[in-house]
């Protein structure tokens, strides 16, 4: 070893011992006849001394020599210091240097490698390898890690066998758009990248294996945003003999476990909530319950008053902001323009304060007496020091606007802790959903998940009111994981390809060789894929997923390091019969 200690671990106890440490140079001051060097590796920073009288002088000048990153190998004793350094672990020792190799010179970084770095993302991506020598960012990987090992460790003291499947496989349908690879001894045809093991694991519960996980990666060409990424890792797991039930005790356990071990956070109770009224209450299927914030339906007590916006409105909806009526006009101006943005859409807003004597102030003062808004207090549960916040329209476009307008409300009043964690099972989710694009329906999960029993003679006559035996694990308004119970039969499958618009024909080409082993004796099983990034990043108290992972690709879906995607040469497009017909 090029070593006998780490950087970060000696202390007091060690003083007098010789020993050999092996890092980067953080830096390296110089006051004349001494120099002192911070020799950091990844388990943290140790202080070397070089002091004329008592160090060769060669070997203090090679020290004041030493530039940033440069990798050294230094010797020395651990001596007391006299003035101490309580920020670092090794802060109350140093190394009076007796050797020094420079094991490889570094030209100057192009961002400094600090914790506050002047680097841009652009940048440091583009130097990933050495951002990573960043604590900040190496503790991100290290919390992953820990996340993993966690991970592994529970799911093998229940059982679960963890079991590799196939990356070069054939279109699943998950939802996304697939990345597809070249076959070069089958010309014309593709593998496809997988969207997630889906089958494969179905499959694993037909040959018995029981309870299946995999950390395993997944690819989906989709638009990019904070919280995805074209490949990125699921925590995918299966069971057979199960009911809804039994998945989300096991997985409850799971999330406990991590938050216990990881974090040091005793979880309390997952709440449970179904779909219908994640979207009445809160009009988004990941409500964040950091805050309460709940929609209050106005339409009975605010329509028939001449009010002409609100009479021709599907809904009337608002939430109450507990403390706010302090806010300005100014304030208040400002929401209003923000819910008036493009990205929210709304038209406009009507807002009501319950000011501290009891009076209500509203913007629509012409149409409503103070009993009216009274009225509209109550319902909201209002008290006095609090605001209203009304949006009306299209039910489904108004609870979007006012789901995001709840959000924000949320953020700006400071309720919306990173520390604070509110897990919850959405349950009941609609087994269908139209698309307006394609005009049929598609599965809501994907088209292995089970109707409900008692729903399924609605497949004919109301598609869309048909709920799924589906389930997504929802953290602070993120979703976390999603899974189901599946179809376990031939017949049910086929029925259900049948009402995503396959034909016959399309269901067996594509998925023939699931619906035959379901007639081989396949359990009843059902399971769930957790977004292992996401739910690094939660634990991060981050909103990007893109610091949790080691080599991410940019918003473009581009690796800038490696620049990828990029341009093959033309023999190996020979090699796969492929032809390129880009018009620039
Ligand atoms: P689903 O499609 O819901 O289910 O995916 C499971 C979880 O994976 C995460 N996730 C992503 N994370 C980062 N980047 C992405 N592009 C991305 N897409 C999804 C989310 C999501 O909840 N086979 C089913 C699971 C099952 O039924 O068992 C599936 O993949 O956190």
């Amino acid at each position: 070893m090029l070593r006998t200690h780490t950087c970060g671990e000696l202390r007091l106890d060690h003083v007098n011992q010789e020993v050999t440490l092996s890092g980067w140079v953080q830096r390296v001051r110089n006051k004349g006849g001494l120099v002192w060097v911070d020799l950091r590796d990844r388990y943290g920073i140790t202080q070397l001394i070089f002091e004329e009288g008592s160090t060769d002088k060669a070997l203090l000048e090679k020290a004041a020599e030493l530039g940033r990153e440069f990798v050294v190998q230094a010797t020395g004793t651990v001596i007391e210091r006299t003035s101490k350094n309580d920020k670092i672990p090794t802060g109350s020792i140093e190394i009076k240097a007796t050797d020094l190799q420079v094991l490889n010179a570094a030209k100057v970084p192009p961002f400094i490698i600090e914790d506050d770095t002047d680097g841009g993302e652009e940048l440091r991506m583009k130097y990933r390898y050495l951002d990573l020598r960043r604590n900040v960012v190496r503790e991100k990987l290290h919390l992953r890690h820990r996340m993993m090992q966690e991970t592994r460790k529970y799911m093998d003291a229940e059982h679960f066998m963890e079991v590799e499947t196939p990356v070069l496989i054939k279109s699943t349908p998950e939802g996304a758009r697939d990345f597809v690879v070249p076959s070069r001894v089958n010309p014309g045809e593709f593998y496809a990248l997988p969207q997630s093991p889906q089958t494969f694991k179905q499959l694993l519960m037909v040959s018995g294996f029981d309870r299946y996980f995999q950390i395993v990666k997944c690819f989906r060409d989709e638009d990019l945003r904070a919280d995805r990424q074209p490949e990125f890792t699921q925590i995918d797991c299966e069971m057979a003999f199960v009911e809804q039930e039994d998945i989300l005790s096991t997985f409850e356990g799971l999330t406990k476990h991590l938050f216990a071990n990881v974090k040091g956070v005793e979880l309390e109770e997952v709440k449970r909530m179904t779909y219908a009224d994640a979207m009445k209450y809160y009009g988004n299927d990941k409500p964040d319950l950091r805050f309460d914030m709940k929609f209050v339906e106005l339409n009975e007590l605010a329509q028939g008053k001449g009010f002409g916006i609100f009479d021709n409105a599907e809904l009337v909806v608002g939430i109450c902001a507990k403390g706010a009526a302090e806010y300005t006009r100014k304030q208040l101006d400002a929401i209003t323009d923000w819910v008036k943005r493009p990205q929210i859409g709304a038209k406009g807003m009507v807002y009501a304060k319950y000011n501290a004597d009891g009076t209500i102030k509203s913007t629509v003062d012409k149409f409503y007496s103070q009993e009216d808004l009274q009225a509209w207090a109550s319902a909201f549960e209002a008290e006095p020091g609090d605001l209203m916040l009304i949006l009306s329209g299209d039910a489904n476009k108004v609870r979007k606007q006012l789901s995001e307008l709840r959000l924000k409300m949320g953020e700006d009043l400071g309720l919306r802790d990173r520390n604070v964690f509110k897990p919850l099972w959405v349950v009941d989710f609609p087994l269908l959903e139209w698309d307006e694009e394609t005009e049929r329906y598609h599965a809501m999960h994907h088209p292995f998940t089970s109707p409900k029993k008692e729903d399924i003679p609605l497949l004919d006559s109301d598609p869309g009111a048909v709920r799924a035996n589906a389930y997504d694990l929802v953290i602070n308004g993120v979703e976390i994981g999603g899974g189901s119970i599946r179809i376990h039969d031939r017949a049910t499958q086929q029925l259900m390809f049948k009402h995503l618009g396959f034909t016959d024909e399309e269901a067996q080409k594509q998925f023939g060789f699931l619906m035959e082993a379901f007639e081989y004796g396949a359990p009843p099983h059902g399971g769930i894929a957790f977004g292992f990034d996401r739910l690094c990043a939660i634990f991060g108290g981050s909103d990007s997923i893109r610091d949790y992972i080691a080599f991410p690709k940019n918003n473009s879906g581009r690796d800038v390091m490696i620049d990828s995607p990029s341009s093959i040469a033309p023999e190996q497009l020979g090699e796969l019969s492929i032809q390129l017909n880009i018009k620039k």
